[in-house]
C-alpha cells in the first residue's frame, strides 16, 4: 500500500533522511518509530506530498506522491505534526468544511461529520471556537479531519504527543479500532505506545533505517525467563542453577569480576516457574542473590541503545526540541 525506495531529504547540509526504503502492507497499522530528530516527520511530509524528496521516490496505493499528488491526497489522511486549525472556526464548521474540500456533499457530508465527531468523542465541543480547545480536543480534531472522507490510508505524526493519559489511552484505542479497514502509519517516539497499538514496525534513526518487521519478528522469539545475579563460585553457579527443574538453558551475560557476583540469563519452560528452586539452591549452597528481574526484550535493548547513542551525539543542543 505505501512504498517508500531510497527516499532522501536534505535540508541545505542537514541530511534529514538517507536512502529510507520500506514497505506497508494493506490493512496494516505499522509503528515508525525513532528518537526525536530521526526524520520522522520529514518522511511523512514526503509521504503526503507537502513536500518532495531530494531523491527516491514513494508511492501510496501504486500512486506516486509526487507526480500524482492529486490522487494521493484523495487517498491519504493526514495528522501533521502540528496541526494547521482555524482557531477562528467552529469544531462541526471547521469539519464540515474539511468535509466539503475532500468532495462530501449534502446529507452524506452531515452525516459523515456527524459520525465522525461521535468517534473521536467531539459532540460535545462541536460548537466551541477550536481556538479556545485543549491540547487533547484540537488533537482529537485533528485525527477528526484526517479520517472524514474515509480514506484508505492514514499517516499520523506522533498522533498522542501532549496529550495527558486518559486522552492518550483514548487515541490509542481509536486508532487500534481502525486495524484491517485502513492503512496506518503512524509515528512515535515512545516504543512501548507502538509496542502497545502496532502490528509492524519501521525503526529508524538519524534517517536511516535500523529494523523492520512484526513485533513479534522485532522482539525476537524469546521465551520467559529471568535474569540472576548470584554470588558464589562462577564455575559451579551455572551448572547448578542449570539442573533445576524447568530451566532450559543458562547462559552467563557477564563475566564475573574476580570475587565478584555473576549474571545469569536463565531461559525456563513454558509455564515453569524454577525461582523456588532456585531460591532453595542459593539457601544450599549458602550463595546470595544480588538481583533478579525479568528479561528484557530484545527491541527494547536495540531501541534504548540506539536512543543513548543519539543522546551522546546531541550534547551540542537538537535544534528543534
Ligand atoms: N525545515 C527544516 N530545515 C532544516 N532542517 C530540518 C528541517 N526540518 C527538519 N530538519 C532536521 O532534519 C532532521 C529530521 O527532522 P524530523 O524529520 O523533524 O525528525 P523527527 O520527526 O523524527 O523528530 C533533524 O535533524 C531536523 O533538525
Ligand atoms: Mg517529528
Amino acid at each position: 500500500m505505501i512504498q517508500a525506495e531510497n527516499l532522501t531529504k536534505r535540508y541545505g547540509n542537514v541530511t534529514a533522511i538517507d536512502g529510507l526504503t520500506f514497505s506497508v502492507d494493506k490493512g496494516d497499522i505499522c509503528g515508525f518509530l525513532g528518537p526525536n530528530g530521526a526524520g520522522k516527520t520529514s518522511t511523512m511530509r514526503i509521504l503526503t506530498g507537502f513536500m518532495p524528496p531530494s531523491e527516491g521516490r514513494a508511492t501510496i496505493a501504486g500512486f506516486d506522491v509526487f507526480t500524482d499528488p492529486i490522487e494521493v491526497k484523495k487517498r491519504v489522511g493526514y495528522l501533521p505534526e502540528t496541526t494547521p486549525l482555524y482557531s477562528e472556526m467552529r469544531v462541526a464548521e471547521y469539519l464540515d468544511f474539511v468535509a466539503s474540500i475532500k468532495g462530501l456533499r449534502g446529507e452524506v457530508k452531515v452525516k459523515k461529520v456527524a459520525d465522525i465527531m461521535e468517534i473521536t468523542r467531539l459532540l460535545e465541543r462541536q460548537r466551541s471556537l477550536i481556538g479556545t480547545l485543549s491540547k487533547g480536543y484540537r488533537q482529537r480534531v485533528g485525527l477528526a479531519q484526517a479520517l472524514l472522507g474515509d480514506p484508505e490510508t492514514l499517516i499520523l505524526d506522533e498522533p498522542t504527543i501532549g496529550l495527558d493519559p486518559k486522552q492518550i489511552i483514548d487515541i490509542r484505542d481509536l486508532i487500534k479500532d481502525l486495524s484491517g479497514k485502513q492503512t496506518v502509519i503512524l509515528s512515535s517516539h515512545i516504543l512501548p505506545e507502538v509496542q502497545m497499538i502496532c502490528s509492524r514496525a519501521i525503526i529508524i534513526n538519524e534517517g536511516k533505517l535500523v529494523a523492520a518487521g512484526s513485533m513479534d519478528d522485532l522482539s525476537g522469539s524469546r521465551g520467559k525467563g529471568f535474569i540472576a545475579t548470584i554470588a558464589g563460585p562462577p564455575g559451579d553457579v551455572g551448572s547448578a542453577v542449570e539442573k533445576l527443574a524447568g530451566v532450559l538453558n543458562v547462559s552467563v551475560c557477564q563475566e564475573a569480576r574476580a570475587g565478584g557476583p555473576i549474571r545469569l540469563e536463565i531461559d525456563i519452560e513454558e509455564g515453569a516457574n524454577p525461582r523456588k528452586e532456585l531460591m532453595r539452591l542459593l539457601v544450599d549452597k549458602d550463595w546470595e542473590l544480588v538481583e533478579l528481574t525479568g528479561i528484557r526484550h530484545q527491541l527494547e535493548d536495540a531501541y534504548m541503545k540506539l536512543i543513548t547513542e543519539q543522546k551522546r551525539g546531541e550534547t551540542d543542543g537538537d535544534e528543534k526540541k
